[in-house]
């Protein structure tokens, strides 16, 4: 007696490894066939009943049903596992396209920064960061900005609290590298930068600017006319004029601020530029001594240039996007486009 039941107990090993392994519906249905079918092998053993003794039949029999029941049970589990993988649908079409999977992407903003910061790699600069929650001094004070200068005032900055703020420009990082290390200094420094302007087509309270300083022996104007004019050759091609302003900024001397041709028009006039051929970019000039003593540079030794850039300005015009806002609803259809 005890023989057949561990016959029944390898049968059971067999047909369950068997099921385990098949791949679709049919090696699951041939394998039930051969086990439980009416010339399968477990109607072999019933059919072999009659030589096993009379007092153990029942459990015999009890066993084989068991048996039964647990091969159909592990049949339907398999077949179950199966579909949800998908391998027994045999309905599936191997032809159609396939589903495209949603690739991730950089933000156009972030792309144009990668691009500006490639361009002045390739002028010697390397890259400088600084935080976006920075103080008064670096913000201000240090960059030879009065107390009482309307950039401070509360309608145009936004304070944490007194004395600690969203910097408003990336000039911050001028500082902050000038603090840190020694001339020869020539950096750039992309970041977000934070004003309370209310969103229109043009204005964001949130934006990204890109900064650039450097600072050595005998460091000239020229030098830093020929570095943006560089750049907007490489970045706009050949054609681009570049054009300085006269202005004022407390932490430059002599100031400018610097326009690009418009790269819609030509220079010929249009919508983008409001029909005077020029697009402003930034502010740029000459390191103010003032703010080389805040750092503890030597103004009599060392002179520089530092320049702004208006980063959502450029990328508005790199892709043509008429309204700045669209640089920062985040949607995906916009995005996607990048
Ligand atoms: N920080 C100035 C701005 O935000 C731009 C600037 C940078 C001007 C460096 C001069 C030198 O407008």
């Amino acid at each position: 007696m005890d023989d057949i039941l561990k016959f029944l107990d390898k049968i059971e090993q067999e047909a369950i490894t068997a099921l385990g392994q098949s791949a679709d519906k049919a090696a699951v249905d041939a394998i039930l066939v051969s086990y439980l079918g009416r010339k399968g092998k477990l109607a072999d053993i019933s059919k072999g009943m009659g030589q096993v003794a009379p007092e153990t039949r029942p459990q015999v029999g009890a066993r084989l049903n068991q048996l039964k029941t647990k091969l159909t049970d592990s049949a339907e589990k398999r077949l179950n596992d199966l579909t949800v993988s998908g391998a027994a649908d045999q309905s599936f079409d191997y032809s159609l396209p396939g589903r495209r999977r949603l690739v991730g992407r950089k933000h156009p903003l972030l792309q144009t920064v990668d691009e500006i910061v490639r361009i002045f790699r390739g002028m010697g600069f390397s890259v400088a960061s600084g935080p976006d929650i920075e103080t008064d001094f670096y913000n201000f004070d240090a960059l030879n900005t009065p107390e009482d200068h309307p950039a401070r005032d509360l309608s145009d900055t936004f304070y944490i609290e007194k004395g600690v703020l969203l910097r408003t420009h990336t000039s911050t990082v001028q500082i902050r590298t000038m603090q840190s290390k020694k001339p020869p200094v020539r950096v750039i420094a992309p970041g977000r930068c934070y004003r309370s302007d209310a969103f229109d087509a043009s204005h964001s309270p949130v934006f990204y600017q890109c900064e650039g300083l450097f600072v050595d022996n005998g460091v000239t104007f020229g030098d830093m006319k020929g570095a943006i004019i560089t750049f907007a050759k490489e970045l706009f091609g050949p054609r681009i004029k570049v054009r300085f302003r006269p202005h004022f900024f407390p932490f430059t001397e002599p100031s400018a601020e610097y326009d690009f041709s418009c790269i819609l028009c030509g220079g010929k006039g249009c919508r983008v530029c409001k029909y005077n051929g020029w697009l402003e970019i930034s502010g740029a000039g000459m390191v103010d001594p003032e703010v080389f003593k805040a750092v503890g540079y030597d103004p009599e030794i060392y002179t520089g240039y530092a320049f702004g850039m208006g980063v959502d300005r450029i990328t508005m015009l790199r892709y043509r996007i008429g309204d700045i806002r669209l640089l920062y609803d985040n949607d995906i259809r916009f995005l996607r486009q990048f």
